[in-house]
């Protein structure tokens, strides 16, 4: 164990520590991996056996029809399961550069700093632009004005927000429009200086001019970042998943090179899915 996931030092944004990995090795760069990964609600088994590989500075695509628990895998990944009620993992382990992330004496919320995450609807807290921005951060870190400022203009300009909100810093978030309270959003995760970006269905609620900026983002992100989005959109992941993992029903179903899980499905469900004709 690394003192990764105790304390996480950092004043600016800075690309993240990345090992050199050859591309196109999913088993060599994995950034992230689960071996068995199951998970319920209460009595009811939601996930079972899910072993998946999410490449470093590639962008994995999960996904599957409604309710084929997309999401609690996500939430699985960072560790936000857990505050759901009743949610729990109950076998199997995510590994984070072969850290075990459910080990004993792994704090929870350095994971949740490491791999951030966004979620389907954009969640801005009550306060002003910059405050949330800096919300994680603060818990954190004890930064001057100026480290402040300069982080939360790394953030707005990483996201491409900076200069349509950069004189309006001080006021409410809720006053942006959804594209840009997403944009927001994913701001607010990058102060926190995550290797891993998890987006659950980023744009389902977003028109489709905002869904193209998000799509271009996670274009420039991967090449700092290892994404996994969920999308049930499957135009969306031919055109920005380097990777597919195919879910039904809590389990894998298939998994592999985007370009090779589009053009030839191995299963029957997955051609289904892919074609439109589940889900
Ligand atoms: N908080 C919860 N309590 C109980 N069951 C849940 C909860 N959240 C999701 N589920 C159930 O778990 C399954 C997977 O859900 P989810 O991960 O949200 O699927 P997806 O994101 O693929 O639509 C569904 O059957 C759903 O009803
Ligand atoms: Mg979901």
């Amino acid at each position: 164990m690394t003192t990764q996931f105790r304390s996480m030092p950092a004043t600016q944004l800075r690309p993240p520590l990345v090992p050199a990995v050859t591309r196109g090795d999913a088993s060599a760069a994995a950034a992230l991996h689960t071996i068995d990964l199951c998970s319920s609600y209460g009595d009811r088994g939601v996930l079972t056996n899910v072993s998946i590989e999410c490449p470093v500075q590639q962008v994995t695509a999960i996904m599957g029809p409604s309710g084929c628990g997309k999401s609690t895998l996500v939430k699985a990944l960072n560790r936000t399961l857990e505050l759901t009620p009743g949610a729990r993992v109950t076998g199997g382990g995510v590994f984070f550069r072969d850290q075990d992330l459910y080990a004993r004496e792994v704090d929870n919320r350095a994971v949740r700093k490491v791999i951030g995450i966004i979620h389907q609807r954009p969640q801005p807290f009550p306060m002003s632009i910059e405050e949330n921005v800096l919300f994680g951060v603060r818990f954190h870190q004890r930064l001057t004005r100026h480290q402040r400022h300069d982080l939360v203009e790394a953030c707005l300009q990483r996201t491409g927000l900076w200069t349509e909100v950069r004189d309006r810093l001080h006021q409410p978030a809720h006053q942006l429009s959804g594209g840009q309270q997403q944009r927001l959003c994913l701001a607010r995760t990058l102060a926190n200086q995550p290797e891993v970006l998890l987006m659950d269905e980023p744009c389902s609620s977003l028109d489709p001019a905002s869904t193209e900026r998000i799509e271009q983002l996670v274009a420039e992100l991967k090449r700092d970042y290892t994404i996994v989005i969920v999308t049930h959109n499957v135009s969306q992941a031919k055109r920005v998943a380097d990777r597919v993992v195919l879910m039904m029903e809590g389990q894998v179903l298939e998994q592999g090179e985007a370009e090779q899980v589009f053009d030839c499905p191995r299963t029957t469900a997955g051609a289904d899915f892919l074609a439109g004709r589940i889900g």
